[in-house]
């Protein structure tokens, strides 16, 4: 059984499918079995794993419609430990197609159950939203994940994340439970980065991971060659601390205590 990990935040360009794509790739370089599932019509994490989605006849928006065929929708990235359930634009239209059906919140962990047993990781990259795609990305998973940017209004977006996390808790997926808060394109040269991280740190506690992200101009560049940034340079501060982050995860007890649970 792996463990299904959803990266969350209705606010744009906070770092989600950058922790998505780097995590997977260093959890990846650490030899586990690790699939991404990209659910946000963008597709940048899809474009980001070197998959030119102009050319993919089949993503997760035909895997919606064909949950048993979905395994067949996985492809192959740069690495070998990683591997990707891509998404294509025409996931947009998702949103209103699912909002006739019948048990419309819990078609993508149908997915997720039916191909997460090769993997001991999966990642679902989420959209800009807390629309219908985000809710089922929230009931596929067991762990929630929250980048957050180092910037002035943090605080008062993951207000509104926290209520939609409740809600699904209560409502439709009782088992969710969240994994840590990371934050994300940390400036040292700018002191309300560090003004952020105390006021996360006092509030959140333990559920702020102790890894942060440095902003770092190599994780921007590398999607554009259609890398993890652990094969664009390695070296970088940004490709350390994704592998630090990776660190953190596996000797998270929560997680070990998760895959004891699973093997008794
Ligand atoms: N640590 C970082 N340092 C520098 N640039 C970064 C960093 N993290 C993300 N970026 C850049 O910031 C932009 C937004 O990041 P990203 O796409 O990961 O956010 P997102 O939350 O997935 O956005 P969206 O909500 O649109 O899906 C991208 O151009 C990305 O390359
Ligand atoms: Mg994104």
């Amino acid at each position: 059984m792996a463990h299904i990990i959803v990266l969350a935040n209705q606010k744009g360009g906070v770092g989600k499918t950058t922790t998505t794509v780097n995590l997977a790739a260093s959890l990846a370089a650490m030899e586990k079995r690790v699939l991404v599932v990209d659910c946000d019509p963008q597709a940048n994490a899809s474009s980001g794993l070197g998959v030119d989605v102009g050319t993919l006849e089949r993503s997760v928006y035909h895997a919606l419609f064909q949950p048993q065929e979905a395994q067949q929708m996985i492809v192959e990235t740069p690495m070998e430990y990683l591997h990707l359930l891509p998404s294509t634009p025409d996931l947009v239209g998702a949103e209103l197609e699912l909002s006739t059906l019948q048990h419309r919140e819990f078609i993508l962990r149908k997915i997720v159950q039916g191909v997460q047993g090769a993997y001991e990781y999966v990642l679902i990259d989420s959209p800009p939203s807390l629309g219908l795609i985000t809710v089922n990305a929230l009931c596929a998973a067991k762990w929630l994940l929250v980048p957050l940017q180092c910037e002035y209004y943090a605080l008062e977006g993951i207000a509104q994340l926290m209520n939609t996390f409740s809600l699904v808790q209560q409502r439709l997926n009782s088992s969710l439970e969240i994994l840590g808060i990371l934050l994300t394109m940390f400036d040292k040269r700018n002191k309300l980065s560090f003004m952020v991280e105390r006021e996360v740190r006092d509030h959140f506690q333990e559920l702020v991971f102790s890894t942060t992200i440095p902003r770092n101009v190599r994780l921007s560049e590398a999607p554009s060659h259609g890398l993890p940034a652990i094969l664009y340079d390695i070296r970088s501060m940004g490709t350390q601390a994704y592998i630090t982050l990776a660190q953190e995860i596996l000797s998270s007890a929560v997680l070990q205590r998760e895959a004891q649970a699973q093997e008794g």
